[in-house]
């Protein structure tokens, strides 16, 4: 049965990355939240805070700058702000990444998890809502889509990882009868992505005429999930799941990476009034990646049946607002690229880590 939560101090971690930052975002704006957020983020590569510059409410909104590993830090902000409930999108994200160097992965995504939960055990009031990804599934066939009961497959140190902390996740629910809820999202586009993710990656490339790596033969299948809409379907289950409840997230989208290329092609041909051909011959099939899944798809029947959610953007359209979206925000990206916004970050929070 549907429950009905309510939190007077949400905290976020990774609020500075892609996903987390829409989910402020929204908190602030559709999602109608009234209360204070927390934002706890330990700003890796992938943390920028100008992605909620002007987008909070500065009465209600704290960063502290942590790292989710670091428990006495994390249990000095739970308590100093009075936390009711944790959505936990801290991670490392890249599965490239993950294939050259995966012990961040193992230490973010495993151990920081686990030091999370031990929190939420010393905190059994607290709600925890776990962030995962429809790639702890592995990969599918020509036909199917995943489901909550399907058999986790993980193919990649990233998915291994999230599947790891999706394990600990559930077993505490069970052992310690904590109040939890996972979700698991398919591939996210949208604004302020790190532009190593496939759309942004494409999306800039076309902008500056450099080649547009695929992998293979471009035939790899992915569903697509607006980050609005997956914030907004996060939202959904942490009021109203019921506890040890998990769900699949999907955009309705599977389109092969080569579709994907092709529709954004269109997408800056629109933007920008240049010629196809002249960006159709920047495609390159390149070397596969290790172990790459070929084909991820979503039953997201349950979320919608229980909660009555179903995601709302359609994805050319999205394509197009996102195109429009990076030709506008050059400066974000240059600073992202460059790593200058660390010094935004020294002229503009100071470490409000309480001691
Ligand atoms: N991007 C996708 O397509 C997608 C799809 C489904 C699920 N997910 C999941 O959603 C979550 C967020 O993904 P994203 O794309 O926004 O990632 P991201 O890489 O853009 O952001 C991750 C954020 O976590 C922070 N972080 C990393 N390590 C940390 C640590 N040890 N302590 C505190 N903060 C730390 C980073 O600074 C960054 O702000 C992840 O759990 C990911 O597995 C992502």
């Amino acid at each position: 049965m549907n429950v009905a939560r309510s939190f007077s101090s949400l905290l976020v971690t990774g609020g500075c990355g892609f996903i987390g930052s829409a989910f402020i975002r929204g908190l602030f704006s559709n999602l109608a939240f009234d209360g204070r957020v927390v934002n706890l983020d330990a700003l890796t590569y992938a943390g920028n805070p100008e992605s909620l510059a002007g987008a909070v409410d500065p009465e209600r909104y704290v960063f502290v700058h942590a790292d989710i590993r670091d428990a006495d830090a994390v249990r000095a902000v739970i308590e100093r702000y009075a936390v009711d409930g944790i959505v936990n999108f801290a991670a490392e994200s890249h599965v490239d990444r993950s294939i050259v160097a995966p012990d961040a992965f193992i230490e973010t995504n495993v151990v920081g998890t686990f030091k999370l939960l031990e929190l939420v055990r010393e905190n059994p009031s607290l709600h925890f809502h776990h962030v995962s990804t429809d790639e702890v599934y592995g990969s599918l066939g020509p036909t199917g889509a995943f489901r909550e009961d399907t058999a986790y497959a993980p193919n990649s140190p990233y998915a291994a990882s999230k599947a790891a902390s999706d394990h600990l996740v559930r077993a505490y629910a069970r052992t310690y009868g904590l109040s939890v809820t996972v979700s698991h999202g398919s591939n996210n586009y949208g604004p302020y992505q790190f532009p190593e993710k496939l759309i942004p990656l494409m999306i800039l490339n076309l902008f500056e005429s450099e080649p547009l790596p695929v992998y293979g033969d471009g035939s790899n299948v992915r569903d697509w999930l607006h980050v609005e809409d997956h914030a907004e379907a996060i939202w959904a289950i942490v009021r109203s799941a019921p506890a040890g409840e998990t769900y699949n997230i999907g955009g309705n989208a599977e389109r092969t990476n080569l579709q994907v290329v092709r529709s954004l092609i269109q997408a800056v041909v629109e933007e920008t009034g240049r010629p196809a051909s002249a960006l159709e011959s920047l495609l390159r099939f390149v070397t596969d990646r290790p172990g790459h899944d070929k084909r991820y798809a979503i039953d997201a029947s349950k979320l919608q049946r229980e909660l009555g959610f179903s995601p709302s953007r359609e994805f050319e359209s999205g394509l197009r607002q996102t195109v429009s979206w990076y030709a506008r925000h050059g400066a974000w990206v240059e600073r992202v690229r460059s790593g200058a916004y660390r010094d935004w970050i020294q002229t503009n929070y100071r470490d409000r880590t309480p001691k």
